[in-house]
Order: C-alpha cells, then sequence, then structure tokens
C-alpha cells in the first residue's frame, strides 16, 4: 500500500512538473527578435509610444520579417503597494500593463518588460529582489512573453544563484516567458547561463557609434561601460562554443538606425549581429526610420542567416589587421561570410573556401546577400572591394 502510494505520489510529481515545464524547452530555439525602448527612449516610455511600435510592426513589415518581442525596459514601475505588489507608473501607463500586453498581442505579437536582481534598477525603481516569485507571477497575470533581467544595485549577489531564482519563479508561475540575463558578462554567463536564461549580456551598454567608449565604474573597478559596436563585435571572439538553440549570447540591443553611424557602418552592425547569431532587437525610433534603415533590417536574406535552425554562432575565421572574415556555418552546410573593412579607405580582400570550412576542391556558387545576386561559380577562393567601415556578406553553397 505504501509502495503504492509512493508510486502515485512520484506520478502526480511527475505530471504536475511537465505541465509547468511545457513550452518552455520550445523558447528561443532561434535569437529572439523584436525592439526594446530602452537605446532610444531611455525613461521617457509611455504606453502611446508601445502601442505605436506596435502598430508599426505590422504597418512596415516587421512582423513580416521576423520581429516579434515589443519589450519596455526600465522606466514602467514606480514603486510597491504595502503588500509588495509592483506598482506601475500610472502617469505612463494609465491603461496598466495587462492592457498594454494585450493589445500587443492583437497584433500577433509578444510583450516584454524589465526588472533587476537587485533591490533597485539601473534607473532607481524598485528591483526584484526578494519579490522574485511575486513579480513573476505579476508578469504571468499580465501575460509577459520576455523579461530583460538587469544587474544593477546587487551587491555581493552570487550571478549564477540570482538568475536561476528568478528562472524558478517564472516557471513555477506557468507562463513560458524567455529570460533576458543583463548581467553584463562580468561573471562569464556564458558559462553557467544554459538551462537558465534564453539570452545572456555579453559586455556592457553599446552605444550608437563606430569604437567610441566611456570609461566608467563597475563595482569599484574602472571599466569601459558605454561602447561603440565594434568594440562590443572584439568581445564576443571565442564566446561562439556557448551558444545555440535556447540560449544565446547577446552583444546588446542593435544601435542601427542610431546616433552617429554611418549608411555603411549601419550595414556593418547589422550584418555582424547576424552572423553572430545575436538577438536581433531593434533600438531605434521604428515610427521613425528613414526607407533605408528599413531596408537594411529587414533583409530576409541577412535575417535568415540570423535566423538558421542549425543555431551556430559565426566566429573571425581571419585577420589581417583592418581586414577581417567572419564566417557562420549554416543548416544546410553552406557558410554565410561576411567581409568588414574597418580601414578608413575601401579595400579588396577575400577567404578561401578552407578558411571557412568548406573543401578547397570544389566549386561553390557564391550569392551576394545585400545585392541580392548571384554572383556565379568561383574556384577556391572569393575576393570583393569592400567599403571603408562596411562590409560584403555572401552565402558560399553549392
Ligand atoms: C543597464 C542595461 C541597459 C538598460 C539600463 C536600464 O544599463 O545594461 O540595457 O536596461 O540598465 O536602466
Amino acid at each position: 500500500m505504501k509502495q503504492l502510494t509512493l508510486f502515485l505520489i512520484s506520478i502526480i510529481f511527475l505530471f504536475s512538473n511537465a505541465t509547468a515545464q511545457e513550452g518552455f524547452d520550445k523558447l528561443a530555439l532561434t535569437p529572439p527578435m523584436g525592439w526594446n525602448s530602452w537605446n532610444t527612449f531611455r525613461l521617457e516610455i509611455n504606453e502611446d509610444l508601445v502601442k505605436e511600435v506596435a502598430d508599426v510592426f505590422i504597418e512596415k513589415g516587421l512582423k513580416d520579417a521576423g520581429y516579434e518581442f515589443v519589450v519596455i525596459d526600465d522606466g514602467w514601475q514606480i514603486d510597491r503597494d504595502e503588500e509588495g505588489n509592483i506598482i506601475t507608473n500610472p502617469d505612463k501607463f494609465p491603461s496598466g500593463i495587462k492592457d498594454l500586453a494585450d493589445y500587443v498581442h492583437t497584433k500577433g505579437l509578444k510583450f516584454g518588460i524589465y526588472s533587476d536582481a537587485g533591490y533597485e534598477t539601473c534607473g532607481g525603481f524598485p528591483g526584484s529582489l526578494g519579490y522574485e516569485y511575486q513579480d513573476a507571477r505579476q508578469y504571468a497575470a499580465w501575460g509577459v512573453d520576455y523579461l530583460k533581467y538587469d544587474w544593477c544595485n546587487t551587491g555581493n549577489q552570487s550571478a549564477p544563484d540570482s538568475y536561476l531564482l528568478m528562472r524558478n519563479a517564472i516557471e513555477k508561475a506557468g507562463r513560458p516567458i524567455v529570460f533576458s540575463m543583463c548581467e553584463w558578462g562580468l561573471s562569464k554567463p556564458w558559462e553557467w547561463g544554459e538551462g537558465i536564461g534564453n539570452l545572456w549580456r555579453t559586455t556592457l551598454d553599446i552605444r550608437p557609434c563606430w569604437d567610441c567608449s566611456k570609461m566608467g565604474h563597475i563595482n569599484e573597478v574602472r571599466v569601459e561601460n558605454f561602447m561603440g559596436f565594434t568594440k562590443i563585435l572584439d568581445l564576443q571572439e571565442g564566446l561562439e562554443i556557448y551558444a545555440g538553440p535556447g540560449h544565446w549570447n547577446d552583444p546588446d540591443m542593435l544601435e542601427v538606425g542610431n546616433g552617429e553611424l554611418t549608411y555603411d557602418e549601419n550595414v556593418a552592425h547589422f550584418s555582424l549581429w547576424c552572423i553572430l547569431a545575436a538577438p536581433l532587437m531593434l533600438g531605434n525610433d521604428v515610427r521613425n526610420m528613414s526607407d533605408e534603415i528599413l531596408e537594411i533590417v529587414t533583409n530576409k536574406e541577412l535575417i535568415a542567416v540570423n535566423q538558421d535552425p542549425l543555431g551556430r554562432q559565426g566566429k573571425k575565421v581571419r585577420d589581417d589587421g583592418d581586414f577581417e572574415v567572419w564566417s557562420k556555418e549554416l543548416n544546410d552546410g553552406s557558410r554565410a561570410v561576411c567581409l568588414f573593412n574597418r580601414s578608413e579607405e575601401e579595400a579588396e580582400f577575400g577567404f578561401t573556401w578552407s578558411e571557412v570550412g568548406l573543401p578547397q576542391n570544389i566549386d561553390f556558387k557564391l550569392r551576394d546577400l545585400w545585392l541580392k545576386e548571384e554572383l556565379g561559380k568561383f574556384d577556391g577562393e572569393y575576393k570583393a572591394i569592400v567599403p571603408s567601415h562596411g562590409v560584403v556578406v555572401v552565402k558560399v553553397y553549392n
């Protein structure tokens, strides 16, 4: 009798666990794509902005191109009530978060939100420390699909423990929510993040410039805490072994269309994030972007490289000073190859098949993914003229 009871209890346990887990294993099988308010709007966010962004996702074809998540970053919260429930800023979001999430869902999109593992967010609003289960239940009740979880004001908390705690809280709340860990790479989250988060930031914050940087302090250590996209790119080398379906390195949100970036730099930034299998979170004002920027971020052939189901992160395979070759293996055995010219002049350079892991003695076909043109068959190597601060991206296939 005792044995039968134990057997029944384990069946019930297994079943309830399986139900709670349902859907979690299917999250972020390709890098998440969407928009986040931070890079352009900082703390100045409100419900009209978010609704307009959701509308634009449909009107401008962003949804058709694969962008799915509409995410509000820091600044939506204001306080906690006496029972510890998080309070939404009523001036910015008078209709409440549930209403906003519903609106986003009516467009066939997904809704994301932001919190912090410490007692306060980076913007000085209440963090989730001590309220992890309560907040996760609230997010699930609101219909949240994505949580970006930051690392300000965490004192001597352990990052793996803090992120695991929130991950468990989300699972317990029962709604599959993509979990984006924003710990800035401080404790090498790529080494412990798989199984906890679906993506983890690998660096401090990106800025909309080529290679600018600013020094600041993190835990009393002086570091470059704001960086242009090429500096962020350099910090991705070697991390490719840690990425795969459901768990991605996150070199931060896109700055395409922002700040001082030129056309060629925007194309390079977008292409390299596609090659890196990076999450593609637009960070510009998508309501007011130029046609040129829209064309860049909706290049379906580049997006297909990013979203390739094999889930390999591309890596640098050749480095001749200012002339770099980055290559990403694709599911059909082909390669996406990005020639990146960091110099101040246009330059001709290229790669051989063996450098990108293909047999040297076969003729491969090439397609230029920005010109959207077949280039023909090539024998052993390919060279192209690459604009200054720009790229040429080709697919090598047979
Ligand atoms: C940190 C994060 C940013 C953003 C801000 C919000 O700096 O790295 O991406 O979320 O906090 O305050």
